[in-house]
């Protein structure tokens, strides 16, 4: 692959989604922000549409939540169904990620009554695994939680795990695409084999949401969740979304039931009678100025398209590794992603020994923005929607220059105050 900057600029120039980076707030033209895999870019229309959410509140009161706004949290799970190959009626939005785990897992484990045995696997998210050990504890540690280990840090361990699924596994949990090394399963292949064995899936999709195409009802999916802070651009915090299989919805029930969870709510009657539907997965109050955004979001990726979208991330990260084998190999990074696009999300990962220290600099010396993740990688985010070929090329010289000229050195090894990398 060409690697001068004259073909960083010749891409940009024919890139069919150049003009989507104009939708999004950037006030630091210099800066080189591959950090759109933990917090993606605010989008133009969503500074626009929180604002007039606020004057909506001043104006309206409690008639704020009238028809637009009462339902949006099964009205935004129906936009976001189509992003993520699920049918509307499938999907809500609510809560975080790691509390949608939770209610997911709880809700498969008592279903699955009589197995024994939970898979996940160690790239998994440690929020996953918390939730997973910690849900066992308070069942009396009825289950064995099993956390298959890659075989090289980096690639999930597909055959392993389908060793483990027979009919004492109750639940097996996995990331779409896993948040350190961008390893992508073959969804359709692992919800096949669990399915045979009678085994539910629940897929983390945090890292996969906006950045790959998911076909959950194509794969066969069973249960899911997403945030959508992250490829979906809508914000700090931003809740998460929750999929449940349409015949799977009845057989399951809520561990953290709410009035929004029961059968006409505005009864305040003390019985309690889950929703039929993807409702029943609804705990209080939705909360609207939060999830507003991710329409924003979701809009824009639809109109941009999945499949242009995933075109231009595969060969985004595809030139991220062939600039790094170029010009960072000789000074020791190693690329920490697999190779073939085909298991590959929308980061790559670039190891180094002074990964810290290299992450530090990058920031403060070069105005780029990465992530760390320990003990020696630095994700490099591509985001298709606003990251340019010259943004990847223009990154790499910089990373080469704190080399050449040991920029890194000035910093310590401590990790840093916040926690926040
Ligand atoms: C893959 C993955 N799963 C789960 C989480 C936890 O999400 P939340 O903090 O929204 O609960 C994250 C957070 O970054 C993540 O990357």
């Amino acid at each position: 692959m060409n690697t001068d900057a004259a073909y960083a600029k010749e891409q940009d120039a024919k890139d069919p989604l150049a003009s989507f980076k104009d939708r999004f707030v950037i006030t630091d033209p210099d800066l080189i922000y591959l950090d759109g895999n933990s917090l993606g870019r605010l989008p133009k229309d969503t500074r626009a549409l929180l604002n007039g959410l606020i004057d909506d509140w001043g104006d309206r009161l409690i008639r704020f939540w009238s028809q637009d706004h009462f339902n949006i949290a099964t009205d935004l799970g129906d936009k976001i169904a189509k992003l993520i190959g699920a049918s509307p009626g499938e999907v809500i939005i609510g809560e975080s990620t790691s509390v949608n785990m939770y209610k997911l897992f709880m809700a498969a484990l008592q279903h699955q009554t009589g197995r024994t045995r939970i898979v996940t696997d160690n790239l998994n998210f440690p929020s996953d695994v918390y939730i997973l050990s910690e849900i066992n504890r308070w069942l009396g540690n009825t289950h064995s939680v099993e956390v298959v280990a890659s075989p090289d840090g980096m690639t999930g361990p597909v055959d392993a795990i389908k060793t483990l699924l027979d009919e004492d596994t109750a639940l097996l949990t996995l990331s779409g695409t896993v948040f350190k090394s961008a390893y992508t399963y073959d969804m359709a292949d692992i919800n096949a084999a669990a399915a045979a064995a009678g085994a539910l899936v629940v897929w983390d999709l945090s890292h996969s949401v906006g950045s790959v195409p998911i076909d959950l009802n194509g794969s066969g999916a069973d249960m899911a969740i997403g945030c959508t802070y992250k490829y979906v651009n809508s914000g700090p915090g931003a809740p998460a979304f929750l999929y449940v299989r349409k015949d799977l919805q009845e057989k399951l029930f809520n561990p953290i039931a709410g009035w929004f969870s029961r059968e006409n709510p505005f009864d305040f009657g003390l019985n309690y009678v889950p929703k039929t539907g993807i409702g029943r997965f609804l705990t209080g109050t939705p909360d609207a100025l939060s999830m507003a955004p991710i329409g924003v979001g979701v809009d824009i990726l639809l109109e941009a398209g999945m499949d242009r979208i995933r075109e231009k991330s595969v060969a985004q990260t595809d030139y991220v590794i062939a600039l790094v084998d170029e010009y960072l190999a000789p000074y020791g990074f190693t690329i920490n992603s697999p190779r073939d696009a085909k298991y590959r999300g929308s980061h790559v990962a670039v190891g180094h020994p002074e990964a810290w220290r290299i992450n530090q600099s990058m920031i403060n010396d070069m105005n780029i923005i990465p992530d760390f993740r320990a003990p020696d990688n630095i994700r490099l985010g591509i985001t298709p929607l606003y990251t340019t070929y010259t943004d990847i090329h223009a990154a790499i010289m910089r990373m080469k220059k704190i080399m050449d000229e040991k920029l890194y050195e000035k910093y310590t090894m401590e990790a840093s105050a916040t926690g926040v990398t």
